[in-house]
């Protein structure tokens, strides 16, 4: 159920991470807005789920599997997307997320947990696990924009959507790189709206708070279904008591989507967080 509806139609709108939770929910609502949405995912048969439920009730949809790390493989992405559905107006950069590699183990250490611990501190983490997550986030979407995003800037117009996180803003205690790569991307989205306002190509972000989905499931509510406790620290500290639900990011979307609504908008990084970014804990 869309909050209110725009008309995309003729619109083509490739959404990264489209066979994902989050982003998988924003592809529907694209397509329900009558848009041709190109569903990209690094799986083929994710992207495919996606596509073929927003076919089955009445839209357009191209599923698409894509690395965002590899140049190559988003080259073919947007080849596949602009041959079969025409140029693209509008691109959202979901594909992303957290790995333990980049993660340390422990929230906080004394000079104890070093001598002791040291594997589970900043430490211990490896270059290897911090660039993983940091290009998944950061590099994945810089490189997808500057291949998606040349033809709208020579068109003049366009619009690119990023998914940031409030982990941009405080960082999250033990996901060090996540955090460092979500905060490029607030800066990323700056730095790009300017860049490209000459040419009337928009670049926003959405930083969603948290949402329940299934990949964190586990980690957010544990095998009996009540909020762990880290879990409970987040909904503690947020003024409005409780986690998102992946339609609640729609309204922002759809406000971004929309020429009309947004048309004077560029270089925002709008919060969907229940208030936990306006929060201070006092
Ligand atoms: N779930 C939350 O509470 C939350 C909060 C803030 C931000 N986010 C952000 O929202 C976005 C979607 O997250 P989600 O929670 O729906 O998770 P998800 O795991 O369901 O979706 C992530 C998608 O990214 C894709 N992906 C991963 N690596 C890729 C690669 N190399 N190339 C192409 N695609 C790749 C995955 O296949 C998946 O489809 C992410 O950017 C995430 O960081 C999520």
């Amino acid at each position: 159920m869309l909050p209110f509806k725009i008309d995309l139609s003729d619109k083509v709108i490739a959404v990264t991470g489209g066979g994902g939770v989050l982003c998988g929910e924003m592809a529907k609502a694209l397509a329900e807005c009558g848009a041709k949405v190109a569903v990209l995912s690094r799986k083929q048969e994710n992207a495919d789920t996606v596509a073929d439920a927003i076919l089955a009730s009445g839209g357009q949809a191209l599923a698409v599997s894509c690395n965002v790390l590899e140049l190559d493989s988003i080259t073919a992405a947007y080849e596949k997307i602009s041959s079969q559905l025409g140029d693209c107006d509008i691109l959202i950069n979901g594909a992303g997320g957290n790995s333990p590699d980049g993660t340390a183990d422990l929230e906080t250490v004394d000079s104890e947990d070093i001598k002791s611990q040291l594997d589970k501190s900043f430490f211990g983490l490896t270059a290897e696990g911090i660039s993983f997550v940091f290009d998944l986030n950061f590099t994945g979407t810089v490189l997808t924009t500057q291949v998606f995003a040349k033809a709208m800037s020579e068109k003049g117009q366009g619009s690119i959507i990023n998914i940031s996180s409030m982990a941009a803003y405080h960082p999250l205690t033990k996901v060090m790189s996540y955090s460092a790569s979500k905060a490029a991307i607030n800066n990323f989205t700056e730095w790009l709206a300017v860049h490209l306002a000459p040419t009337g190509v928009r670049v926003n972000a959405i930083a969603p708070g948290f949402f329940l989905t299934k990949q964190n499931e586990q980690l957010l509510m544990g095998d009996n279904n009540t909020p762990t406790e880290r879990c409970q620290k987040i909904i503690d500290h947020t003024p409005m008591g409780r986690l998102g639900k992946a339609d609640e990011l729609i309204g922002a979307l759809l406000y971004l989507a929309s020429e009309d609504a947004s048309g004077f908008v560029t270089g925002t990084v709008m919060a969907v967080d229940g208030g936990f970014n306006a929060y201070s804990g006092v």
